[in-house]
């Protein structure tokens, strides 16, 4: 029966899919719940958002997102607690850089209550598929691309917003052994890296093949310069502990502004641990692997929450990070995780 919630019109699918997922086995991204939420740009102006069942989109072969690549997302997750309340987290911050990203790919900004009513509406129309299961989550995946049509290399004039949904598991299956990149780049000053724009994923696809070749999972980018400087890891950013301190790159142009990036900073000076925000060289983090003041490397994002490496290649060497229990990178996770599915106070204001 179709309905109307927070103003946004709702028509329901004929038929669930709930009943074919395994909520005991999830993988990450890989199936999707009934309902999405659309809403297009056109005429100059957005439209009302609606939820409509989950659905392939039709685009003409013009469209200039095919040609001209204009497409920017966002990555977020609502966790159920164990009396089924809904939490999502810090979800004004996903808002926000979306339009960041948008408003670099010269794609119109998206209103706030289209976002949040929308997001929330979807969520209770699909609030069965949000897991219970510790460690799993609905991952969110709201995302604008030009739907509008022609070959001319401009702006489109028609936009379609668009949030969906799959019930995940984690994103990576144990740890981690990254490749510290000497030649290809991820972004530029004056370029993208810092928008979640769909080509930036792209452009890292062949080079991070190259790595899995040679049996790493993931790169971690270094500055588009030199290639001397540590910048984040595409699917995450990069945190390295070199004996006490936790040390993370600045942002900047070229690297992602991560909430679970912010978070972590947050949350770490918050435990009396030492953080450094600053440059750092891959010879400091060469150099501590090799004096064994290198204790910690971490990868952080939404996807990956708190992913520990285990070891990195450079330069076809290959260093392996030491294993032992109380790291900071189990205690940050258990924080941040705590907080985000509501078993623990969240003395910062993050959890909605
Ligand atoms: C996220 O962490 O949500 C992201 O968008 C990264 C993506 C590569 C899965």
């Amino acid at each position: 029966m179709n309905s109307i919630i927070n103003n946004i019109e709702i028509i329901k699918a004929k038929t669930t899919k709930i009943n074919d997922v395994d909520f005991d086995n999830l993988k990450f991204g890989h199936v999707f719940s009934d309902h999405m939420l659309e809403c297009k740009f056109k005429d100059g102006e957005w439209q009302a958002p609606k939820v409509v069942p989950y659905q392939a989109i039709n685009l003409d072969p013009s469209a200039k997102i095919f040609h001209y690549g204009q497409s920017v997302f966002e990555g977020m997750k609502a966790y159920k607690d164990t009396n089924e309340n809904v939490w999502l987290f810090r979800p004004l911050e996903n808002f926000k850089r979306l339009n960041i990203s948008s408003k670099r790919l010269a794609i119109p900004e998206l209103p706030e209550n289209y976002f949040m009513d929308g997001l929330k509406t979807l969520l209770q129309v699909d609030n069965e598929w949000i897991p219970k299961k510790d460690g799993s989550s609905l991952y969110i995946r709201p995302f604008v691309f030009a739907s509008g049509n022609g070959f001319h290399a401009s702006p489109a004039d028609e936009y379609t917003f668009i949030i969906a949904c799959a019930p995940s598991g984690s994103y990576f299956s144990g740890k981690v052994r990254v490749l510290i990149e000497e030649k290809y780049s991820r972004s530029a000053n004056g370029g993208v890296g810092f928008a979640k724009a769909g080509g930036n994923y792209a452009g890292q696809f062949y080079p991070t093949q190259l790595a899995i070749e040679k049996g790493y999972q993931q790169v971690i980018w270094t500055d588009d310069n030199t290639h001397e400087y540590i910048e984040e890891a595409g699917a995450m950013n990069i945190f390295v502990r070199i004996n006490d301190t936790l040390i993370t790159g600045p942002t900047s142009d070229r690297i992602l502004d991560g909430i679970t990036r912010k978070s972590i900073i947050q949350l770490a000076k918050a435990e009396g641990i030492p953080v450094e925000v600053r440059k750092l060289s891959v010879h400091e983090v060469v150099t501590a692997a090799k004096d064994g003041s290198l204790k910690e490397m971490f990868g952080a994002g939404t996807a990956a929450v708190i992913s520990p490496i285990a070891g990195f290649g450079y330069k076809g060497e290959d260093f392996d990070l030491p294993e032992f229990e109380d790291t900071y990178a189990s205690s940050l996770k258990k924080r941040i995780t705590d907080i985000q599915t509501n078993k623990a106070k969240d003395p910062f204001g993050w959890r909605l």
